[in-house]
């Protein structure tokens, strides 16, 4: 088993007025070569839960496990283990704090050790990978940079050391959607070339369709779903209970279904809603 969350609990700021407790008692196990959503209102302790995964907060009680190896613990296992999980950061500006956008994404592959071509070659590929042309923004500096552009270099920096584990948390935040579609889609590709472990933290329920094959519904803390995306998106009353927006195209099932049409609802991407749809009216030839 590659990841193993044992009875996490987080507490910020215990004992004192400001205490917050923003995970209770989770339990996962994570194999290698997944790819996760993790899905929840905000608060519900999505971002808590990554930054445990990535060995950056220490429990409060509890533990994470890579590998059999307690992630926050010291000594040079659990640096070494660290060092293969990638966390791009919900804020990025939380992340960035080199001069250039060359010296930030150059960062981790250099703390790596490896040689200035390598490193050279790693920052130009990682750019590319999120959509920047290196020419262009190597030399800028970070802050001169769109929120959305910040969110790429974050994103490239973390890619440009190759980690086993990558995780992003709201990666498309300040993203048009095309230029969504088009990270998301090389991210994807990335992770089946690699068969690298991917964990999106996202509230877009069509970024996690497209992208994931298993969701983890967090509320108030707590895992509540944790289930095959098709089940976890079309559960209607689940995200009804979490606070979340259902797949447009499973509530507009859902509406065929109560004005009784017998309509399938697990079909959360708009072309199989479409392709339902045809099937339930007998239209003929395929829709997409
Ligand atoms: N650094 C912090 N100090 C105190 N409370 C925090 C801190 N970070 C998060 N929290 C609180 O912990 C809970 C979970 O937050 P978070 O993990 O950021 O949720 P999410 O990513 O799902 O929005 C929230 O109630 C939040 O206000
Ligand atoms: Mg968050």
């Amino acid at each position: 088993m590659l990841i193993q969350v044992e009875n996490l609990t987080h507490i910020y700021n215990q004992g004192t007025p400001f205490e917050r407790v923003a995970l209770r008692e989770v339990n996962l196990e994570i194999e290698a070569g997944e790819r996760i959503g993790i899905l929840g209102p905000t608060g519900s302790g999505k971002s808590t839960l990554v930054q445990h995964l990535a060995g950056l907060l220490k429990p409060t009680a509890g533990r994470v496990l890579l590998e059999g190896t307690p992630i926050h613990s010291k000594g040079a296992t659990a640096r070494k283990l660290r060092l293969q999980v990638g966390l791009a950061f919900q804020y990025p500006e939380d992340q960035i704090f080199e001069q250039t956008v060359f010296r930030e994404v150059a960062f981790g592959p250099r703390n790596l050790g490896l040689d200035e071509a390598e490193v050279a070659a790693r920052v130009n590929w990682a750019l590319e990978m999120v959509g920047l042309d290196p020419v262009a923004v190597a030399q800028r500096m970070p802050f001169t940079l769109s929120g959305g552009e910040m969110r790429r270099v974050a994103l490239a920096s973390i890619l440009a050391m190759r980690p086993r584990v990558l995780i992003l948390d709201e990666p498309t935040a300040g993203q048009d959607p095309q230029g969504r579609r088009a990270l998301l889609d090389k991210v994807g590709a990335w992770q089946r070339e690699t068969n690298m472990t991917l964990i999106v933290v996202s509230h877009a329920l069509e970024d996690l369709a497209r992208l994931v094959e298993r969701v983890i519904a967090l509320r108030e803390g707590r895992v509540v779903a944790d289930g095959p995306t098709r089940q976890v998106l079309s559960d209607v009353k689940l995200l009804r209970a979490i606070g979340l927006d259902v797949p447009q195209p499973v509530a507009l099932l859902q509406a065929l279904r109560q004005a009784g049409k017998e309509v399938r609802v697990d079909r959360f991407l708009p072309a199989e809603a479409a392709s339902e749809i045809a099937r339930v009216w007998g239209l003929r030839g395929s829709v997409t």
